[in-house]
C-alpha cells in the first residue's frame, strides 16, 4: 500500500505536461495543451491537458485521468508501477507501507543490470559472430528488426560470461537464470551457441532470455527460468516493441512464438507479442486489454495450436468485459505465424487478422463438436462441460449471448440452462449497455450541483449537506465530494488529484466522467454562480417539498397535532416563497 499523502505529494510536485510530453508531443492552444489523441485513432487532436486541473481528456474517446492514470493507460502499468515511475522521474522514492514490496524490489535490482549487461554483451556478441548473422539473414530478418528486439548471440563457450562479470561466481549469478551451477558445484552459462531473444516487461527492463540453436538441436529453445523477476504467467515477449502498434491498431495479435513476433514485425505487423512457452493465463489476457479493445490469438495451425487456442479461451472468460473482442485466427496446418506471413504476405495476414473468428462461435464450435448432439445423453453431456466455462465468464451480455445459442443446442430453455448450471441470474440492468440507460431524472440536480462544485470547490461550503439526497449516484458521488473537500483533502481545483483520492471508490465514474465535461465546457462564471444558487434553492424546495407531503400524508391519517398543523402551513408558505425566487 501506498501512503494517499504520498499520491498528494506526487502529485503536487510533478506536471502532467511534461509527463504526457515525453510520450505526445503536445500544442499549447489557449489555456491548455492539445494533441491528436494517442488512444485513439483521429487527425484533428481532441486531447487535452490542463495544466492548471493536472488533468487530461480526450472528447473523442472520452479517455481521462491524472499523470498516474496517463501512465497506466498508455504504458499499460499497474497502479503501483505507475505511482514508481512517476515518482523515478522526480527522484522521489516511494514509501510503502508495508515494506515487503520495497524489499522486494532492492533486491530485484541487482539482477535487472545482470540482465541489461548479458543483454548487451549477447548483442556484441552478435556483430561479432558471421554465423549468427546468417542464421537470422537466413530467416529473413534484417539488422534494424534485429535491433528493435535486442536479439543478441551466446557464444559457444562455457563461461563467455565470466569475461563480463568479474563476480561470476556470486550467488545473483545463478539467481538471475544466466548461470547454472552443477551437483560438483562447477559453473557454466545456461545459455550457450544460440541466438539470444531479450524478454522484456513492460518498462523494457530485460527480465529474462530465450534462446534458440542455430539449426537443429535439442532443445529448440532454451528459456530463463522463473526468477524473482521473471514470471512467465505473467509477462509477454515483444509488448514494449509492439505497445505504439497496439495502440494505432486498437488491437494485439497473440502468437506463440518470438520468431513469429519478429518475423511480423519483419513485415510491418509491429502489433504482436508471444506467451512465453507456456498458456495464455488470465493475467495475460488483462495485461492485453488494458492496451486494446481486441485481442487475437493466432496459433499455429496444427492440433497443438488448437489446444493452446482452448487454453487462451479459458483464460480469456474470466478476463474479459462487455465492449472488448477477443478472437482467433486459425492458420493452415502447416503454417506458423512466421512462415505464413512469409508465403502469403503481411496482407493476407492482416485480412486474416481482421476477421477472426469470434470467441463465441470458437467455444460453441469446440463444444459442439465434443458430443452427439442428436442424444439426450449428448445434449445433457454439452451442458455439463458449458457450466464450468459459462460460470467463470465476466462479461454479462456475452454471457447472455452464449447461454442462448447453448440453450438452443441443448434443446432446452435459457431459463433450463442458466438452472443446470448454477447460473445466479444476472442483475437486473447489468445485462443492458450502460450507455442506453438513460440518467435517472431526479439526479439531474445533483448533477448539476456536483458539476458547479468541481469547478470551484469553495462552493461546498455553501452546499446544506443534509439536504443531498444520495440515492443517485450523483447524489452520492456529491456527498462524498463535499466531506473530502471540507476535511481538507481537495483543497485546490487540481483533478488528478481529485481522481486518485476517488480512485476505486463507487464515486470514480461518476466524478471523473463530469470532470471530463467541465474540460469541454467554457462557462460563463456569472452564469454558473446563478446555477449553482438556483440548484441550492431547488434542493432546498425538494426537501422542503417532502416534510410538506409527509405532514400531509399524517393529516390524511388523521395524527396530526396543532402544533405540526401550523408547522405546515409555515412550510407551505416557505415554498411558496421559495419558488418565486426560482
Ligand atoms: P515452436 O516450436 O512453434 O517454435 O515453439 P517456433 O516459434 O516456430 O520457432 P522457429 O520458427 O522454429 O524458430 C513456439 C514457442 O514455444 C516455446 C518458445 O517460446 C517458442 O517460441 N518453446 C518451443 C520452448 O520454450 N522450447 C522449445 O524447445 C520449443
Ligand atoms: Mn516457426
Amino acid at each position: 500500500m501506498i501512503p494517499e499523502s504520498f499520491i498528494e505529494e506526487l502529485l503536487s510536485r510533478v506536471d502532467i505536461v511534461d509527463v504526457i510530453e515525453r510520450y505526445v508531443p503536445l500544442k499549447k492552444a489557449g489555456a491548455n495543451y492539445q494533441a491528436c489523441c494517442p488512444f485513439h485513432s483521429e487527425k484533428t487532436p481532441s486531447f487535452t491537458v490542463s495544466p492548471t486541473k493536472q488533468f487530461y481528456h480526450c472528447f473523442g474517446c472520452g479517455a481521462h485521468g491524472s499523470a498516474i492514470g496517463f501512465l497506466m493507460q498508455y504504458s499499460g502499468l499497474g497502479f503501483v508501477e505507475a505511482v514508481e515511475a512517476l515518482a523515478a522521474q522526480l527522484g522521489l522514492a516511494v514509501p510503502h507501507q508495508t515494506s515487503a514490496r520495497a524489499q522486494e524490489k532492492a533486491r530485484q535490482q541487482p539482477l535487472t543490470e545482470r540482465l541489461a549487461r548479458a543483454a548487451r554483451f549477447y548483442k556484441d556478441e552478435l556483430k561479432r559472430s558471421p554465423k549468427a548473422i546468417d542464421y537470422l539473414k537466413g530467416r529473413g530478418l534484417t539488422g534494424e528488426i534485429a535491433a528493435k528486439y535486442g536479439l543478441g548471440y551466446a557464444p559457444d563457450d562455457w563461461q563467455a560470461l565470466a569475461g563480463v562479470f568479474a563476480d561470476y561466481a556470486d550467488p545473483a549469478m545463478v539467481e538471475c537464470g544466466l548461470v547454472i551451477e552443477n551437483e560438483q558445484g562447477r559453473r557454466y552459462d545456461r545459455f550457450r551457441d544460440r541466438i539470444m531473444f531479450p524478454i522484456q516487461d513492460a518498462r523494457g527492463n530485460v527480465i529474462g532470455f530465450g534462446g534458440r540453436v542455430l539449426g537443429q538441436g535439442e532443445p529448440k529453445y532454451l528459456n530463463s527460468p522463473e526468477t524473482p523477476l521473471f514470471k512467465k504467467g505473467e509477462e509477454l515477449y515483444g509488448l514494449p516493441q509492439a505497445r505504439a502498434a497496439i495502440r494505432s491498431e486498437g488491437r494485439v495479435i497473440v502468437v506463440e512464438g518470438y520468431m513469429d513476433v519478429v518475423a511480423l514485425a519483419q513485415f510491418g505487423i509491429g502489433n504482436a507479442v508471444a506467451t512465453l512457452g507456456t498458456a495464455t493465463t488470465p493475467t495475460h489476457v488483462r495485461k492485453l486489454l488494458r492496451l486494446a479493445d481486441q485481442v487475437v490469438f493466432c496459433f499455429d495451425g496444427d492440433a497443438a495450436g488448437r489446444k493452446a487456442a482452448w487454453r487462451a479461451l479459458e483464460a480469456s472468460l474470466e478476463a474479459l468485459s462487455d465492449g472488448k473482442l477477443v478472437g482467433f485466427l486459425f492458420l493452415p496446418p502447416e503454417h506458423d505465424p512466421d512462415s505464413f506471413v512469409r508465403a502469403e504476405g503481411a496482407e493476407a495476414f492482416q485480412r486474416l487478422a481482421a476477421q477472426p473468428t469470434t470467441l463465441a462461435e470458437f467455444f460453441l464450435r469446440e463444444l459442439k463438436a465434443g458430443v452427439d448432439l442428436s442424444s439426450a445423453e449428448g445434449r445433457a453431456r454439452l451442458v455439463h462441460e458449458a457450466k464450468p466455462l459459462l460460470t467463470k465468464l465476466a462479461a454479462p451480455l456475452l454471457r447472455l449471448q452464449l447461454t442462448r445459442a447453448l440453450a438452443e443446442a441443448a434443446q432446452v430453455s435459457p431459463a433450463e440452462l442458466e438452472a443446470l448450471c448454477g447460473l445466479k441470474p444476472l442483475p437486473r440492468g447489468r445485462a443492458a449497455p450502460p450507455k442506453s440507460r438513460p440518467l435517472p431524472k431526479p439526479a439531474a440536480l445533483e448533477r448539476t450541483l456536483l458539476l458547479t462544485v468541481l469547478h470551484r470547490p469553495e462552493r461546498a461550503a455553501r452546499l446544506p449537506l443534509e439536504l443531498i439526497p444520495t440515492e443517485s449516484a450523483e447524489g452520492a458521488a456529491l456527498a462524498a465530494l463535499v466531506e473530502a473537500i471540507e476535511a481538507g483533502r481537495l483543497p485546490t481545483g487540481n483533478f488528478g488529484l481529485l481522481l486518485e483520492y476517488f480512485r476505486g471508490s463507487a464515486h470514480e465514474e461518476v466524478i471523473a466522467g463530469l470532470a471530463g465535461e467541465l474540460e469541454g465546457s467554457h462557462s460563463d462564471e456569472g452564469e454558473e454562480e446563478t446555477v449553482f444558487q438556483d440548484a441550492i434553492e431547488r434542493l432546498k424546495a425538494r426537501s422542503l417539498e417532502r416534510r410538506i407531503e409527509a405532514l400531509i400524508a399524517q393529516e390524511r391519517a388523521g395524527t396530526l397535532t396543532a402544533g405540526q398543523r401550523r408547522q405546515l402551513a409555515e412550510l407551505i408558505a416557505l415554498k411558496k416563497r421559495l419558488l418565486e425566487r426560482v
